[in-house]
């Protein structure tokens, strides 16, 4: 009943020689539920629609419980699509609508059972006589998730269902379709450029980012050891800290990572992760420092692997539980393109075949097409850093949480305290060098 669908190095171009999605491949299991998550425009929408068999695949091959499937036409692909844009015939009642598809499947049958069921599940049985005009917008939603339960299909693609609802609605929502689709243990393939909305429904999440697959794993693992800057800035809020460092090792003297008017130093004996950033020395890097790996506390409090920094706070963000503050340290915040910018820029056409089979070649190709261009906006080598003036304005370099009980006023120079362990170096191309990429996801888990 709930099938496996894999797509093997799949394009798809809509003007010649610029891909949209960039040879894709993924193997999603039965009964799992992946999610695509990635800005406007990176190609989620297409990646569900050629798995529907909606939009024709260009290049690449698409597998369904094994069987060679490009060319199945969508009625033979037992797949039920939810949209945003909940598709409700505004003359039929609730209960035509949910049945409707049983009605053209099985001409002969009675849907009533299965409608009745299906509501039953959804607790919509007391909306099945309304007509969409009389529903509100959750409940509408549920009438067309209900309509793609009723058919018991083998697969769900869902396409940011829940974007056009408010925020509580959206979050009681989510917690359903979760529930019910592991309840029914059917295959759910869920688009949504909302990363807390992927990080709590995903069994696995995967990150595209301008048609290309950036990293899939548990939303743990992506959490955790994001293969690049732009997963790290993508996932996550606040936004992790991206500050531009610089690598400073020389022979006879402590390892240290400048930012700009202060400086981590690496404890010794250098971890093994330390030890590997030793040849980026003299080069610009992207620090990475998620705000749980901050703190606000005096070097004396300092334990093994924490060391100190200074902060003026510069603007204060109330949340309640918590408190936002944002410091200055005389570091340069490093910048992630497409996530300032809101479309992905075109791909280089030149890239799009392969010509040679040797493994190098392959293993730069992948590596190449992992990227997608460059992550993050560094100066090369041996440049002096922009002036300050060009900077991107932003309060403050460094996000660090903190409770509401410590008492903090704009202009005070803090003492922090920041985790190595919880450190990430990118290089200038936006891949992580610390932790050593060597630590792969799934290993962690
Ligand atoms: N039928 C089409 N013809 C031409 N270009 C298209 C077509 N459909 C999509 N595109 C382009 O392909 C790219 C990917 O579109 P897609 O709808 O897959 O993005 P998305 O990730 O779903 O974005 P969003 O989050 O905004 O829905 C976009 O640049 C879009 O303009
Ligand atoms: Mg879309």
């Amino acid at each position: 009943m709930t099938r496996a669908i894999s797509l093997h190095d799949v394009s798809k171009a809509f003007t010649r020689g610029v891909p949209v999605v960039d040879r894709l491949s993924l193997d999603i299991a039965p009964g799992e539920f992946l999610v695509l998550l990635g800005p406007s425009g990176c190609g989620k929408s297409t990646v569900l629609r050629m798995i529907a068999g909606l939009e024709e695949i260009d290049d690449g091959r698409l597998f369904l419980d094994g069987e060679y499937a490009n060319d199945l036409p969508p009625s033979d692909r037992d797949m039920a699509m939810v949209f945003q844009n909940f598709a409700l015939y505004p003359s039929m009642t609730s209960r035509d609508n949910i049945g409707f598809p049983l009605r053209i499947e099985s001409p002969g049958a009675d849907p009533a059972p299965r409608v009745d069921a299906t509501a039953r599940m959804l607790g919509i049985e007391d909306l099945l006589d309304r007509f969409p005009a009389q529903l509100s917008g959750g409940e509408r939603q549920r009438v067309a998730m209900g309509r793609a339960i009723a058919r018991h299909p083998s697969a769900f693609l869902m396409d940011e269902p829940l974007s056009n609802l408010d925020a509580k609605l959206r979050n009681r929502l989510r917690a359903e379709i979760s529930q019910l689709t592991r309840e029914l243990g059917v295959t759910t393939v869920y688009v949504t450029h909302d990363q807390a909305e992927a990080m709590s429904l995903g069994d696995r999440v995967a990150v595209l980012r301008g048609g290309v697959l950036q990293q899939v794993g548990t939303p743990r693992a992506v959490y955790s050891l994001p293969s690049n800057v732009f997963v790290a800035a993508f996932v996550g809020t606040p936004r992790i800290n991206l500050l531009r460092g610089l690598v400073r090792a020389p022979l006879d003297g402590a390892m240290t990572i400048s930012l700009g008017k202060q400086f981590l130093r690496l404890p010794e004996p250098l971890s093994l992760d330390h030890r590997l950033l030793r040849v980026q020395q003299g080069r610009e890097v992207i620090v990475g420092l998620r705000s749980e790996a901050v703190r606000i506390a005096k070097p004396a409090a300092a334990s093994t692997g924490e060391v100190a920094l200074t902060g003026l706070v510069e603007h204060l963000e109330f949340q309640g539980h918590e408190v936002l503050v944002h410091f200055n340290t005389g570091s340069s915040p490093a910048v992630v393109p497409e996530l300032e910018a809101p479309r992905p820029r075109p791909e280089r056409p030149d890239r799009r075949r392969r010509r040679d089979g040797t493994v190098l070649h392959r293993l730069r190709v992948r590596a190449g097409a992992r990227r997608a261009g460059t992550v993050a906006t560094l100066d090369p080598p041996g440049k002096a850093p922009r002036p300050p003036s060009t900077e991107p304005r932003v309060p403050g370099d460094l996000i660090v949480r903190t409770t509401p009980d410590i008492p903090l006023r704009h202009g005070m120079q803090v003492p922090l305290l920041v985790d190595l362990a919880h450190l990430f170096v990118f290089d200038q191309s936006g891949e992580r060098i610390c932790p050593s990429p060597a630590r792969l996801p799934d290993l962690e888990e």
